[in-house]
């Protein structure tokens, strides 16, 4: 099937390749993998991934970084929103926080369009940038009344030009992270395999529930993502024990992405795990698993997405 789409659409490999993963240009890449993998006819039910806790440096942005790089390599037409004043998610796509650009405070404020404030990381793959500007907002939503639609407003007038729009949060309760939840369709609970973690997410779980009973509005998708995962400690498996034993709905069946220093490295040198990772990596096994479980899952709502 590979071999019949390269030949009738005529594609050449990279002059200058070296590594057997890199015979081709992102742009041919994407169309084979789509071509060949994508489930073209099937509607897309759920488009918008908000990466949410308010406990920090659990792999919100890690794991954001990695699916919408991921997802966007594979031929879909991606936005991914850095909505934390830290700006982590924009600095592991080359934006240095101290340079000048425009960012989703000016988005929301309405001093910029979005046309201005997008940045292109590569063909079908857009970010709407953040720095420390965004501390500001938070005065701004509530002056508003508290509003939680302001994030809606603006990005629903742009939400057709893409297949996916992936949103990674900042780590604590604000009116910018209520707007996302009140915009995502499937809210993605990212954890630590640790007992302290799991009692945060009770509180997580109930947080959210409540401002779904306050707004009216109906709630949304929940998916926990359990990472860090450590072989052989007893915390990591204890907590994958409670995970299965009070969660089991939100979670992807004995699954938890592993800690590995490939996340690290993926980070620092801006780089999705496909890119640069060995083909043993268990970062890249791991991450590429939660791609397809989120598409399969959550983007079709079945289970015939062709792995
Ligand atoms: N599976 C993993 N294995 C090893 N390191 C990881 C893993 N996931 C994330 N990390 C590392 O943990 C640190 C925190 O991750 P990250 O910045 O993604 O968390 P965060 O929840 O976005 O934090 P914050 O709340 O501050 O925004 C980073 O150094 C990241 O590289
Ligand atoms: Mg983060």
């Amino acid at each position: 099937m590979l071999g019949e789409y390269m030949d009738s659409n005529s594609l050449s490999k990279l002059k200058d390749y070296k590594l057997k993963n890199k015979k081709f240009s992102i742009h041919d890449s994407r169309n084979i993998i789509k071509s060949v993998r994508s489930n073209k006819n099937l509607p897309i039910l759920n488009k918008k991934f908000a990466f949410y806790n308010f406990k920090g440096g659990v792999g919100k942005t890690s794991i954001c970084f990695q699916l919408s790089s991921h997802i966007a390599l594979m031929g879909y037409s991606v936005l991914v929103v850095d909505a934390d004043p830290q700006a982590h998610l924009s600095t592991s796509f080359g934006l240095q926080s101290d340079s000048c650009f425009l960012t989703l405070y000016d988005l929301l404020t309405n001093k910029a369009s979005f046309n201005d404030v997008k940045k292109n990381i590569f063909l079908g793959f857009d970010l709407i940038p953040s720095n420390l500007s965004l501390t500001r907002i938070e005065s701004i939503f509530y002056d508003k009344k508290q509003s939680f639609n302001k994030l809606s407003e603006q990005l629903s007038l742009i939400e057709s030009d893409y297949d996916f729009i992936f949103l990674d949060t900042n780590p604590t309760v604000s009116f910018l992270n209520r707007n996302i939840v009140f915009f995502s369709d499937v809210i993605n609970l990212v954890c630590e395999t640790q007992p302290y973690s799991l009692n945060g997410l009770k509180i997580l779980l109930e947080d959210l529930n409540n401002f779904y009973t306050h707004s009216g509005i109906i709630p949304k998708c929940m998916h926990i993502i359990p990472n860090k995962y450590e072989y052989r400690t007893i915390s990591s498996a204890e907590s994958m024990s409670l995970l299965r034993t009070y969660y089991k709905t939100y979670i992807k069946e004995d699954f938890a992405v592993r800690k590995s220093e490939d996340f690290n490295i993926s980070a620092k040198i801006g780089k999705p795990l496909v890119l640069f990772a060995k083909k043993n990596s268990i970062a890249l096994e791991d991450i590429l698993d939660l791609t397809f479980h989120l598409l399969d899952r959550y983007a079709y709502g079945n289970n015939i997405y062709k792995k």
